[in-house]
């Protein structure tokens, strides 16, 4: 499988630092190779015929320049001259996710599948983007754009297909919660943020985590994917976490969570500040976990958690989508 991987920041990284390690593994599961021939960040687009070396790649741009790979460097507008299967975008959001749109439908115009971490671009134009999908047969894969390497769309839609799933909520954003339980601890919203960057948890823009923008775009991806909606992020109350008092009591209880509902037959979404009981599995979640609980008829509530998500684990969700596909 030849792939062009779009962006090299902190899950691009990480991308590469585990093909390096388990490309052999996963050559041994799925009988094919997976070989980046395209690979870009913000400065460069290089391109390999016959594959990069992802240990070389991620040498180079750890020293700061993957110039340095000496791979050939491509014009910007040439990629899709180039042979490949996959497109995977790694790279960051954009308020109006047009970018993302406009990459995902050249790419199945031109017969390649998409896989990707990026949210704005899905939440903004799921319909448009699906239907371009199904009537090229492309198809494009997420999993990574919701609670990072947690299993969500994978799992619920797999292992939960013989249940009717009413509701979801979750803690789908780690660096809002992080920000929050930071503050509940008396820390400053700038420290938190700089604790969080340090994590590899940021949005390159990081108000789009703080702003509520981020939680937002998830619970619109997960409500059109697993409820069947076309909600645009504007379709639904979200809100952030800056400039909260930490005086407020049982702000450590709190959490930005993501909540969608089958309600009299109308799906119902929304990205709030919940007041968690302690004994929801959910408040047991810090600032650098994930999970979510799904609300099935007839059947107890399932919850998933994750203590520790960051940038290896989105990019272990976007390797199984590749070895997916
Ligand atoms: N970090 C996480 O834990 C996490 C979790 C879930 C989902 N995600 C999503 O995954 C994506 C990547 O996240 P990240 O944390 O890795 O972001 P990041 O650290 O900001 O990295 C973004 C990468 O994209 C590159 N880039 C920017 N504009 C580009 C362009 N026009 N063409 C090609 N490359 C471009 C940047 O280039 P330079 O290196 O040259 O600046 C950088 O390598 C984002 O959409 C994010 O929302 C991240």
């Amino acid at each position: 499988m030849k792939i062009a991987l779009l962006g090299l920041g902190q899950v691009g990284r990480s991308f590469l630092r585990i093909l390096a390690e388990n490309s052999d593994y996963y050559e041994q599961r799925v009988r094919r190779k997976i070989e980046i021939v395209v690979a870009a960040d913000f400065h460069h687009v290089l391109h390999a015929e016959y594959g990069m070396d992802p240990q070389r790649l991620l040498y180079y741009k750890e020293k700061g320049d993957i110039w340095g790979t000496g791979y050939p460097e491509i014009d910007r507008e040439s990629l899709f001259d180039k042979e490949f299967d996959v497109l995977v975008d790694l790279m960051p959001a954009t308020s109006d996710g047009i970018r993302a749109r406009d990459l995902y439908l050249t790419s199945f115009g031109k017969s390649r599948d998409v896989v990707t971490a990026c949210k704005s671009g899905l939440a903004n134009f799921w319909p448009e983007i699906m239907s371009a999908a199904s009537s090229s047969n492309r198809r494009i894969r997420y999993e990574a754009t919701v609670a990072g390497g947690v299993p969500f769309f994978s799992f619920i839609q797999e292992c939960l297909r013989s249940s009717v799933v009413t509701r979801i909520v979750g803690q789908v954003n780690s660096a809002a919660n992080f920000v929050l339980l930071s503050i509940a601890k008396g820390e400053t919203f700038d420290h938190a943020i700089e604790e969080a960057g340090k994590l590899g948890i940021l949005e390159a823009n990081y108000h789009f985590d703080t702003l509520g923008n981020d939680s937002a775009w998830k619970t619109v991806i997960t409500a059109n994917s697993i409820f069947g909606s076309a909600l645009k992020p504007h379709n639904i109350r979200f809100e952030g976490v800056e400039g909260l008092d930490p005086e407020v009591p049982g702000l450590k209880y709190t959490r930005l969570l993501a909540e969608i509902a089958v309600q009299d037959g109308k799906i119902v979404a929304s990205s709030t500040l919940r007041k968690l009981k302690q004994s929801d599995p959910l408040a047991s979640l810090k600032g650098k976990g994930l999970g979510y609980t799904v609300y099935m008829n007839g059947r107890a509530p399932l919850t998933v958690l994750e203590f520790n998500d960051g940038p290896t684990e989105t990019a272990t969700a976007v390797i199984n989508d590749l070895l997916l596909l």
